[in-house]
């Protein structure tokens, strides 16, 4: 039986490393250049939408499908759902538990990227650490500087009147968060609320600096079957 696992998070590489030498295909989006390599045989690229979806499914004998991509990815989590329901084909979810705070931390969650403007004002510093691809939708951002940090080099100009890009490949440590924070002025941290131990470095250095940070709430997903751990997925696809 060929498992189909959507990968794109560390929880889709560790699972990948559990799953080796089973009959399991990984899929990646492209959206970072050169990602590292997973332990099963991996695909790369969008599947050409719904349709050719469908066909990578049926032409690759796919039996069962584990979604461990980013809990923000919505498009491939609604669709890989849908598809699956439609074709009667095995479906999980594998999606980490979101972040709470903790004593100590100042933090806001927001619903949708226009909502972060209200918690900034003209003199901030703003440290986006939500990914190239929705830069466009903080545009109403009126503050002193901001920095958006992306994995691959940028390609086009810097969107916004000051600041500039920061490149950088996580995993981060704690000290160099606080350093680069520090030496960037940072007063506030946007993120994706992703949960995971591997990114929440940036929220425990701005714990230490008293940074506030406003934290996008994640998407409600399709109501389906779900684990939150990578034993968990492991022990669905044992069940199968
Ligand atoms: N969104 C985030 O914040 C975030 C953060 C870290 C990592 N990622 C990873 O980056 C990838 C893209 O994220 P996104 O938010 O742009 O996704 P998305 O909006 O949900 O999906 C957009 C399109 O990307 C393709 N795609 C997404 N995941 C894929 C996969 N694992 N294999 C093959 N094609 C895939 C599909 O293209 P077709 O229609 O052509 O099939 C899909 O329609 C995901 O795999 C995700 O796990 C996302």
């Amino acid at each position: 039986m060929t498992i189909l696992l959507l990968a794109g998070t560390g929880e889709a590489r560790a699972l990948a490393k559990a799953l080796k030498g089973r009959d399991v295909v990984a899929s990646l989006a492209g959206a970072v250049a050169r990602p590292a390599p997973l332990d099963v045989p991996c695909r790369v690229g969008g599947f050409g939408g719904r349709a050719g979806f469908e066909a990578y499914l049926r032409d690759e004998g796919i039996r069962a499908v584990v979604d461990a991509t980013h809990p923000f990815a919505e498009v491939i989590t609604a669709r890989t759902h849908a598809v699956c329901r439609q074709l009667g084909l095995p479906y999980v979810r594998l999606e980490r538990p979101a972040w709470a705070a903790a004593s100590g931390d100042d933090w806001v969650e927001v619903v949708g990227e226009a909502a972060v403007a209200e918690y900034v004002g003209a003199e901030d510093v703003v440290f986006l650490a939500t990914g190239r691809q929705t830069l466009d939708r903080f545009a109403a951002l009126d503050c002193a500087r901001v920095y958006c940090r992306q994995i691959d080099p940028p390609e086009g100009a810097f969107p916004f009147a000051g600041g500039a890009f920061v490149v950088g490949r996580p995993p981060f440590s704690v000290a160099d968060e606080v350093a680069l924070f520090k030496r960037l002025g940072v007063t506030r941290l946007v993120v994706k609320n992703a949960g995971g131990d591997l990114s929440r470095s940036k929220l425990d250095a701005a714990r230490a600096l008293g940074i506030k940070v406003i934290l996008l709430a994640r998407p409600p997903g399709p109501a389906c079957a779900r684990v939150t751990t990578v034993d968990g997925a492991l022990a669905w696809v044992d069940a199968l």
